[in-house]
């Protein structure tokens, strides 16, 4: 039993995905585990290179988390082939020349969704990584939550008979940051100029929930809405949010599943989680959260009756099981870490690669055109 080592070039580790979910959770905790087991019972142990553009602040990173390489020279960094990994988690505007570089320069790489700001750009990083033949790879991070696994073991049972309808609520109350709390998301978001926008942001997640979980995407339907104009960025200076935080899409699926998914950095919760699906079926329908899923079968569903007289006095929540209560899964960006760093050192199945990555950004841009120009649209299939 060997243990190799695999250096990964790390951008955007100063950000709110790049440093919680990708160093911390995911390559850190890995590092602590003891790498990550092959097949053959070898081990991998990532060596993560940080990479930034503010010294103080990427030193400051390496040095609280004992991590021994750091620098602000990315040319350096994709120039030594002793790092053979490149990893994006900075903004979505700035991913495809990043990507495309490490490309050029030979790394394997890996990335934060969406893969691009555009599908021209996403298909040709894919085409890229095809021809240089470097493994390649789109963070699907939905596909591992708890909620979702749950789910996807209810569909394989059979438990749902005939599909009929997806309907998937996900959003939380953004703070405007001119008064009260400080918002809780950087103000790029907002801002249509820098790649920000909620239908790029969150389309490209449906794509492939949808595509795995419950039927092909054949058509969208999307009404965006710019609902919040004035927000107040990190150094409390108001700017003009001009980009969709709101979308309202349909989509129609191969089988006939018809799914509905709002998406809203403009809403209040009120349901189990930030994000929650509802599958209905002919046998049975279940709703997944973050991490809970909870069913209820033909035999057990309710049979109440209309009455605006009297007020309700069936409570709807109790006559849900929850599947699985006790189950513990792994943090779902590590899972998929770990299966990338399988592919990349002992060319283990991958299926996230840059083309799945590409049919995100499709979505999302057929879902702009939809609101655009206020018409159903199909989805074509991807030519590489
Ligand atoms: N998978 C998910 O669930 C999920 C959730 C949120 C965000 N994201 C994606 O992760 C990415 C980062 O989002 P975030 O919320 O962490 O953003 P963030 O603003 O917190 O972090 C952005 C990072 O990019 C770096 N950066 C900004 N401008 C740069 C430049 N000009 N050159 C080099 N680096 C630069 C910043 O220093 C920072 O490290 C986005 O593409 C976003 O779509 C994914």
């Amino acid at each position: 039993m060997a243990t190799r080592r695999l250096g990964i070039v790390m951008v955007g580790v100063t950000g709110r995905m790049g440093l919680n979910q990708h160093l911390v959770r995911s390559i850190l905790a890995i590092r602590a585990q003891g790498g990550v087991a092959l097949a053959n019972g070898d081990r991998v142990m990532p060596d993560p290179l940080l990479v930034g553009r503010n010294a103080e602040k990427v030193s400051a990173i390496a040095k609280q988390h004992g991590i021994g390489r750091w620098t602000t020279d990315l040319d350096q960094a994709l120039a030594d082939p002793q790092d053979e990994v490149f990893f994006d988690a900075a903004t979505t505007q700035l991913r495809a020349e990043l990507l495309t570089r490490a490309i050029n320069a030979g790394k394997h790489v890996y990335c934060e969704k969406p893969v691009a700001d555009t599908l021209a750009k996403a298909l040709a990083l894919a085409r890229l990584a095809a021809k240089k033949k470097v493994k390649n790879g789109v963070v699907q991070d939905k596909l591992f939550l708890p909620g979702l696994c749950k789910l996807r073991k209810l569909r394989d049972s059979g438990f749902f008979g005939r599909m009929l309808s997806v309907r998937g609520e996900f959003g939380y109350w953004v703070f405007e940051g001119d008064w009260g709390p400080p918002a809780q998301r950087p103000s790029w978001n907002y801002k249509k100029a820098e790649g920000g926008g909620i239908i790029l942001d969150m389309l490209c997640h449906w794509r492939y929930v949808l595509d795995d979980l419950f039927g092909k995407v054949k058509a969208v339907s999307c009404l965006g809405a710019n609902h919040i104009t004035t927000r107040v960025d990190e150094d409390g200076r108001p700017y003009e949010a001009d980009a969709d935080d709101a979308a309202y899409a349909t989509f129609q699926l191969e089988g006939g599943v018809v799914a509905h998914m709002n998406s809203s950095w403009c809403v209040r919760v009120r349901r189990d989680d930030l994000v929650t699906f509802q599958v209905d079926g002919t046998h049975g329908s279940a709703v997944a959260g973050l991490t809970r899923c909870f069913a209820q079968s033909r035999e057990k569903t309710p049979r109440p009756v209309w009455n605006p007289d009297v007020p309700q006095a069936m409570d709807f929540f109790s006559q849900w099981e929850e599947i699985e209560p006790n189950a513990a899964y792994d943090n779902g960006f590590k899972v998929q870490w770990e299966n990338f760093i399988r592919h990349v050192c002992a060319d283990a199945p991958w299926r996230h690669d840059l083309r799945e990555g590409a049919k995100g950004v499709q979505l999302a841009e057929l879902g702009l055109q939809s609101w655009r120009e206020r018409r159903w649209l199909d989805v074509p299939e991807l030519e590489l």
